[in-house]
């Protein structure tokens, strides 16, 4: 059992961010008693929200008090009335830039009982996870406009790929296939177009390959792993690739799962503070309605609990969910036959009943959940 409590900043954040996060706590509380764990939270008021009344983003005090903590629970950020961008590398990006969270873990996995949208393909088909690096590629922000509004205007928007960001996170994604023990990994590039980054990527690979000579690898062009994640989903097991590839694949790989209101992902800085977050968004349509779906922030918890420590919390979690997924009519907003927090309690009810290890545990754990709050 851990011993170093969780000091958890939490970012609820824009739109339905909020909600999900509501219920995401309410299963982290459920997990601290079953599993006998002490957590503190402290809550940050950043987004589009902030932004429109302050003008800020994510202030350098805010970003200092954040690396005070173990780990960062995010709900969403993206506000319809602010301009696309601001938000987004302004707090999104910067968070992930700032804390060298260069890994953002995304699996793809089809639990029991979600519908896929593949016709014949199963949860024993579609399970593998995508490795994209998260601090570098067209997302640097690099370039910028020549004769801006002129009829002559040039926009330019440079790839950066360093030896060190790209084998760092190639490196990691060998370890996981690894320690997941895992056939193969796949390096998804462009190499017959972008033929100076992903030649560095493509060397990068066979070199960090070499420390790892049981690990199957191979290298596809980013279009073809589209097609396969399609065709032939579980031909992959671990996928690793660039930033704006990894964020293309991703979103067909939630759908492939089920769609967003199920898909989780770590920004990873295994030597620092990482952040979990439900990949969806914001989801301004479904505000304040009480009908988006919090399993994929429950299950960015789950990941955040895996790994910060508390594996068997983790687990139970994971099932909790597993559990609840079949009595839900879809996975979809709206269209779930429970409301957000209805779902949130059926998957916390669950894990205070669910526990091999149940009757292995003292009940006298003393539980804190203190609360701060910070504006
Ligand atoms: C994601 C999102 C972000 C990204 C946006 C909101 C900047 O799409 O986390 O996948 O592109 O990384
Ligand atoms: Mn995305």
């Amino acid at each position: 059992m851990p011993i170093k409590p969780l000091n958890l900043a939490v970012i609820p954040g824009d739109g339905t961010g909020p909600e999900v996060i509501a219920e995401g706590l309410k299963v982290l509380r459920a997990a601290a008693s079953r599993y006998g764990f002490k957590y503190h939270l402290t809550r940050f008021n950043l987004g589009g929200e902030r932004y429109r009344k302050t003008g800020e983003t994510l202030p350098d005090s805010v970003l200092s008090e954040l690396r005070e903590h173990s780990a960062i629970y995010l709900g969403a950020i993206g506000h319809p009335e602010v301009k696309p961008g601001i938000l987004e590398q302004g707090i999104l990006l910067k968070l992930r830039f700032e804390l060298d969270q260069y890994i953002n873990l995304r699996p793809v996995q089809l639990y029991p009982g979600v519908p896929c949208p593949l016709r014949d393909k199963g949860p024993a088909d579609i399970d593998f996870i995508v490795v994209r690096e998260n601090t570098e590629g067209l997302y640097v922000g690099s370039g910028g406009f020549l004769k801006k509004g002129t009829p002559d205007e040039v926009a330019i928007q440079e790839s950066i790929n360093t030896r060190r960001g790209v084998e760092r996170v190639v490196r990691y994604a060998f370890r996981l296939t690894r320690k997941l023990g895992r056939k193969k990994l796949t390096l998804g590039g462009k190499t017959n177009v972008l033929t100076y980054a992903f030649d560095l990527w493509e060397r990068t690979f066979r070199e960090v390959a070499r420390e790892f000579p049981r690990i199957e690898t191979e290298y596809l062009h980013v279009d073809a792993i589209s097609m396969w994640m399609v065709t032939r989903p579980e031909r992959f097991d671990v996928i690793v690739t660039d930033n704006m590839f990894g964020d293309i694949i991703t979103d067909l790989g939630a759908a492939l799962q089920g769609g967003l209101g199920i898909a989780a992902g770590g920004n990873l800085n295994p030597e620092g503070v990482s952040m979990y977050e439900p990949i969806g968004g914001s989801a301004p349509k479904y505000t304040g309605k009480g009908v988006i779906n919090p399993l994929a922030a429950i299950l960015a918890l789950k990941l955040l609990l895996e790994h910060q420590g508390f594996p068997a919390a983790a687990r139970g979690v994971e099932q909790a969910v597993i559990s609840v997924i079949p009595r839900l009519k879809s996975l979809a907003a709206g269209k779930m036959g429970f409301s957000t927090r209805q779902v949130g309690d059926l998957v916390a009810n669950s894990l205070k009943k669910w526990s091999p290890t149940a009757s292995s545990r003292g009940t006298s754990t003393k539980l804190s959940a203190g609360v701060t709050r910070r504006s």
